[in-house]
């Protein structure tokens, strides 16, 4: 491989021999620790999700994706060794050569500038290329906030929501799981654990490549990762008893899709999730059952868009279909292109799919939930 190519896209990096120390390295590292720290919170309101990290810190959960104005403190809190690992792993920031050599040993440091995952700093430290996140037992490596390079893999809020969503409704856990658009794996890895089978099928090669060594990072034998677009008439896998999709489903405008390929979904967003559906019909054994996360949007007149095309689709496509809608949401930087197309807001939804005779069902938020959508609409519609 040559050296342009590794410190071109770190996600080159890993073959032969290196791959294998990086593994073992990786999980020798004390980083249980880590997910209790919460990243700092750079714009927006001061305050970020601190009751739900201050719930995590006492109850179990990763906060490693909640944006906290309090993350100073956790940091300042945390053991030394901790703490320079989250600056340097999670949070990206430079470190001096003697701090990696410190935390990852002379000779790995050596070979991970060589590599290229390390890289030189305009100060006089290295900066990390890659963001470890750890959730429970299991890591995962991925970009970087600031990647800016095509093609991103990033586990954001969304996909730990739809983790933990699952993680309480899926309790069945035998035949084989088809995890489209599989990213970094997060979801493959959450549901696989006692599968036959766990695919994760990605059309970015980027996510192929981080999706894999996460896998191995994490010791899957059950998982493999493929390269493909989940709508290749060609690919006619054997049926799943579980499929998921946490789906690109923003609405973006013409210009902008090129730059979003891995959050657009299409016409009001909603276009590549209908079109999921009908292939559905192809991937779910008749017994099985399909999780996607989604967004609805919500016309000026009051209709729900989504709801009434995947209605229409139950009888014909011979599917029953219930949305459980998470919260409403508004995209502020796109606010006027959506109004133009008689969006008023979005809610983010999964959305249950099993075949059946053909039926829909809305489950609304809770009241807790409502309380906070009705509150968050008089703010944003003021
Ligand atoms: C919102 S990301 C979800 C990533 C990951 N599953 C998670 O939950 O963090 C959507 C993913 O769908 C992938 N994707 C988009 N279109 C696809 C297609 N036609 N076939 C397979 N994957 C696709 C993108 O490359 C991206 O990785």
């Amino acid at each position: 491989m040559s050296v342009e190519t590794l410190t071109e896209d770190w996600t080159c990096a890993f073959s032969g021999q290196f791959a294998d120390d990086f593994r073992q390295l990786v999980r020798t590292l004390p980083l249980d620790k880590l997910e209790r720290i919460p990243p700092p919170k750079n714009a927006g309101l001061p305050f970020g999700h601190e009751l739900r990290i201050a719930r995590r810190l006492l109850t179990g959960g990763s906060s490693m994706l909640d944006q906290s104005g309090l993350s100073r403190i956790y940091l300042a809190c945390t053991a030394e060794r901790v703490r320079r690992l989250y600056q340097g792993l999670a949070l990206g920031e430079s470190l001096p050569l003697a701090g990696w050599r410190d935390m990852l040993g002379h000779e790995a440091t050596a070979s991970w500038i060589e590599r290229g995952l390390l890289e030189p700093d305009p100060g006089d430290g290295f900066r990390c290329r890659f963001r470890l996140i750890v959730l429970g037992p299991l890591r995962f490596v991925v970009d970087h906030f600031g990647f800016s390079g095509g093609n991103r893999v990033h586990i954001g809020g969304d996909s730990l929501n739809m983790t933990e969503f699952l993680q309480r409704r899926v309790t069945d856990t035998g035949g084989a799981m088809l995890d489209v658009g599989t990213g970094s794996g997060l979801q493959l890895l959450s549901l696989s654990q006692r599968r036959d089978l766990g695919l994760g099928v990605d059309i970015n090669p980027r996510a192929v490549r981080v999706a894999s060594l996460n896998v191995k990072l994490n010791k899957a034998a059950n998982c493999r990762i493929e390269e493909r677009d989940a709508f290749d008439p060609a690919w006619t896998p054997e049926r799943f008893r579980l499929v998921t999709w946490n789906l690109p489903f923003m609405f973006f405008p013409d210009d902008e899709v090129a730059a979003n390929v891995d959050g657009h979904g299409g016409h009001l967003g909603i276009a590549l999730t209908l079109r999921f559906v009908e292939r559905l019909v192809d991937l779910l054994a008749p017994e099985g059952v399909a999780w996607l996360l989604t967004s609805a949007p919500v016309m000026l007149d009051g209709t729900n868009r989504l709801e009434v095309e995947l209605a229409e689709r139950t009888r014909r496509c011979g599917l029953e279909i219930s949305t459980f809608v998470l919260q409403k949401y508004w995209d502020r930087r796109h606010a006027q292109f959506h109004r133009s197309h008689q969006i008023r807001s979005f809610e983010s939804v999964m959305v249950r799919i099993q075949p059946g005779p053909g039926g829909f069902q809305r489950h609304p938020p809770n009241a807790v939930g409502r309380s906070v959508d009705w509150l968050r609409t008089i703010l944003n519609e003021r």
